[in-house]
């Protein structure tokens, strides 16, 4: 894992259309062909290395432990003041000005704006007056200041928290001595939600800002919606539990007519700001419930109920809590999708992908003494909690940060036992079959799935003259003449067929 490759390789690695931070830029420097996303992920990985390279060893911690609590402070007071959304739309504003609407000194405003300008937000004009751009504009009109607010005034405090509660309480997973809790004085009786369901604007503000995550490369939900392979049977009734403001289900209800009605569970307050949001183009098909998964699944017999970052909040022993609720409301073939992160060892050139996953993670087990999960930690979960849930498939598409981790409720049937031919252990023959599966569920009976991918990784081409740079994306090719195959290619799948208890590991090249 040594940072091993030399200046100009790195320099190679530029070739990618100009972005731009002028006001009116796109707020994320797309739109995204899917090998502008994928220059876009290894241009990405290259600055990293660069910039780690030129800072050199004691430099790059030094920088971050310099820079990062100053950026918090500088990005908090932004989000406090408001200050984004002070400035007017198409005009600059000078400081004098700025601090009277924001309610600070003018000297605090400087300085601040000026940090949050060396940070590329905001501009400064040549006479000295503060205009929007790209950056700052982004915050000033969309929710991307919820999503800031929760960052700085939950996110933060409870992160710094994490050193103190793993001395008070190691190993804990109680979510009450998280160490949110302890930043917010939860005394080891309220965890997160029970802290904040109480107080409706920060309720109010989690679930805007968690809206408002989908549109982050990588977190978009066309990666789920455009890959369930419910072109071929789609289900007709869908439930989205713990789905927040709905934004998953609405993009599942636009993509497939079929659908007659999407359910979105969630805790009431938050149901309810839901309900307020709902389109018209959504009426009648859209409805919230509220529902709280401590309890017994309400809405019974649906034929997919989908998890999209739930259980990621919760320590194992109230998944199994949460999973055991769903049980009673379960038809035979009801399918469970979790769309979450999968995490994998480290790879010598994923650093970037990786800071975002164990950024969760460290965010997981600071909110709610939580965790994101390992293949093996699915499985086991499931397995524990029923040996009826059967882990059908786990895909990670090329540039999702989630997984989609299918889950088919076996129901009551009878299971025989059998050796597996090769380690002689005993497997559970699956004696589910299509027309035991609820009609309206997924039935990939008629779905010719590939049970293989060969990986074509990605490469560069330079043309013979060695003048031009060309790229290839890397690939997900079915083995077997199948016709599924996820949109933009796959970096890994693996699909479980427990009858035959084959596992396949497909990902892309480990020595890249
Ligand atoms: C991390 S957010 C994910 C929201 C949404 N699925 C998404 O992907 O944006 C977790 C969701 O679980 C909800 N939640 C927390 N506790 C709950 C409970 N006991 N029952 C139902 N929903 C709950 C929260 O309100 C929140 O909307």
């Amino acid at each position: 894992m040594a940072l091993s490759r030399s200046l100009p390789e790195l320099a190679h690695v530029i070739s990618h259309p100009q972005p731009s931070f002028d006001a009116g830029a796109d707020h994320f420097s797309g739109p995204f062909t899917p090998a502008v996303e994928t220059s876009r992920v290894k241009l990405l990985e290259a600055l990293d290395e660069l910039q780690a390279l030129i800072v050199g060893p004691a430099g790059h911690v030094f920088f971050l432990s310099f820079l990062i609590p100053a950026h918090t402070a500088t990005l908090h007071t932004l989000y406090k003041f408001e200050i984004a959304k002070h400035v007017p739309l198409d005009e600059p504003i000078s400081y004098t000005d700025l601090a009277a609407r924001c309610g600070l000194s003018e000297s605090s405003t400087r300085r601040r704006v000026r940090a949050a300008i060396s940070l590329r937000i905001f501009d400064e004009t040549s006479a000295g007056l503060v205009q929007h751009n790209a950056a700052s504009l982004a915050l000033g009109t969309t929710t991307l200041h919820d999503w800031l607010g929760m960052a700085t005034e939950e996110l933060a405090p409870a992160a710094l928290k994490i050193a103190e509660s793993t001395e008070k309480y190691p190993a804990c997973d109680d979510p009450t001595k998280s160490p949110f809790s302890l930043a917010n004085n939860g005394n080891g009786e309220k965890d997160l939600f029970g802290i904040v369901s109480d107080q409706p604007a920060r309720m109010e503000r989690f679930a805007k800002a968690m809206a408002w995550s989908m549109k982050v490369p990588g977190m978009e939900p066309r990666y789920t919606v455009d890959n369930l392979g419910w072109e071929h049977n789609c289900p007709k009734v869908v439930v989205d539990v713990g789905g927040g403001m709905g934004d998953l289900c609405k993009a599942m209800l636009d993509t497939y007519p079929s659908i007659e009605t999407a359910i979105v569970e969630d805790l009431p307050e938050v149901a309810a700001q839901g309900e307020l949001a709902v389109l018209p183009e959504h009426k009648g098909r859209l409805m919230f419930q509220p529902y709280s998964f401590f309890t017994e699944q309400v809405v019974k017999d649906a034929d997919v109920y989908v998890w999209r970052c739930v259980l990621h909040d919760w320590p194992d022993s109230y998944a199994e809590t949460i999973l055991r609720n769903q049980i009673p409301a379960l038809k035979p073939g009801a399918r469970l999708i979790f769309n979450e992160r999968c995490l994998a060892a480290p790879k010598a050139r994923d650093h970037v992908q990786e800071q975002f996953a164990r950024a969760c993670d460290t965010h997981m087990q600071s909110c709610a003494n939580a965790k994101e999960r390992t293949y093996d930690d699915w499985a086991s979960l499931f397995a524990k909690v029923d040996p009826r849930f059967r882990l059908q498939s786990v895909s990670t598409l090329l540039h999702s940060a989630l997984s989609i981790i299918e889950v088919v409720w076996m129901g009551d049937t009878k299971q025989t036992e059998h050796l597996d031919a090769q380690s002689q252990a005993p497997i559970k023959e699956d004696p589910i079959d299509d027309t035991s599966i609820g009609q309206a569920s997924v039935d990939r009976s008629s779905v010719d799935v590939p049970k293989d991918y060969l990986m074509a990784s990605d490469e560069y081409e330079t043309s013979t003259d060695g003048s031009e740079l060309s790229y290839l994306p890397e690939k997900a090719i079915p083995m077997i003449g199948g016709t599924w195959k996820p949109d933009g290619g796959c970096r890994e799948v693996r699909i479980v067929d427990s009858s035959r208890v084959s596992r396949h590991w497909l990902s892309d090249d480990e020595g890249d």
